[in-house]
């Protein structure tokens, strides 16, 4: 599985990327305005910082608005990945952007039948609310579940990218469930590889490390 970090905070992706563990990055709006930064700088900067995939969101929500804003965001890097809603426009626009070969992340999506529209538009990406589904008591996996064995069972090649991820169990989920990506906050990554018995364990082998007075070096 794939790991993308869903922030438009170069900081927090500059540390994670340094890590080797990046594949990618997500943005969306209400992450730009949090940045307080200018979205195509943060875009281009994002994109100068990990070669892999990174998602930059449309706002316009008619079909001619999603195409030019689009082609905008396509132009800024190469790696860019056009991140439209799941709409009709938004899927029709996912279809154009499909025939002129730029890459799209379909967002939003809440149920099997949205994930099956994307695969059927060309989406390069589908991007399932896990945690967003949970807020409301139903259960984001088993739609990651259904997706899943739907792109199976007509060999899609869309990509199942699990958002809105909240914990580090929710990781471990998607994992299961088969997701291709995941996108997850910063501090939900550095999260994954902590474990208190890891840190107990070092602390003891530290102790009688020193204890021999010997040296490595
Ligand atoms: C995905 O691309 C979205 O940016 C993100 O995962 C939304 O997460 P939230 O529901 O925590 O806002």
């Amino acid at each position: 599985m794939k790991f993308f970090v869903d922030t438009a905070e170069i900081k927090d992706i500059k540390e994670l990327y340094d890590t080797g563990l990046l594949d990618g990055v997500t943005t969306n709006p209400s992450l730009i305005a949090k940045s307080g930064r200018d979205f195509k700088e943060v875009v281009k900067e994002i994109c100068a910082t990990v070669p892999g995939p990174v998602s930059a969101e449309v706002a316009s929500l008619e079909y001619d608005g999603m195409i030019a804003e689009g082609e905008v965001l396509a132009k800024l890097a190469d790696n860019v990945v056009v991140k439209l809603p799941l709409t009709l426009n938004g899927l029709k626009a996912t279809k154009t952007f499909k025939e002129r070969g730029v890459k799209t992340n379909v967002t939003l999506c809440f149920s099997a039948n949205q994930a099956l529209l994307a695969a059927k538009a060309g989406a390069t990406y589908i991007s399932p609310f896990l945690g967003r589904l949970d807020d409301i008591n139903l259960d984001g996996v088993e739609l990651i579940e259904n997706i899943r064995q739907i792109y199976d069972n007509y060999q899609f090649e869309t990509q199942i990218l699990a958002a809105s991820i909240r914990s580090p169990n929710h990781v471990t989920q998607v994992a299961l469930a088969g997701a291709d990506v995941a996108t997850i906050p910063p501090d939900v990554i550095r999260k994954l590889a902590n474990h208190p018995l890891t840190n107990a364990g070092i602390e003891g082998f530290l102790k009688d490390w020193k204890a021999t007075g010997q040296s490595i070096l």
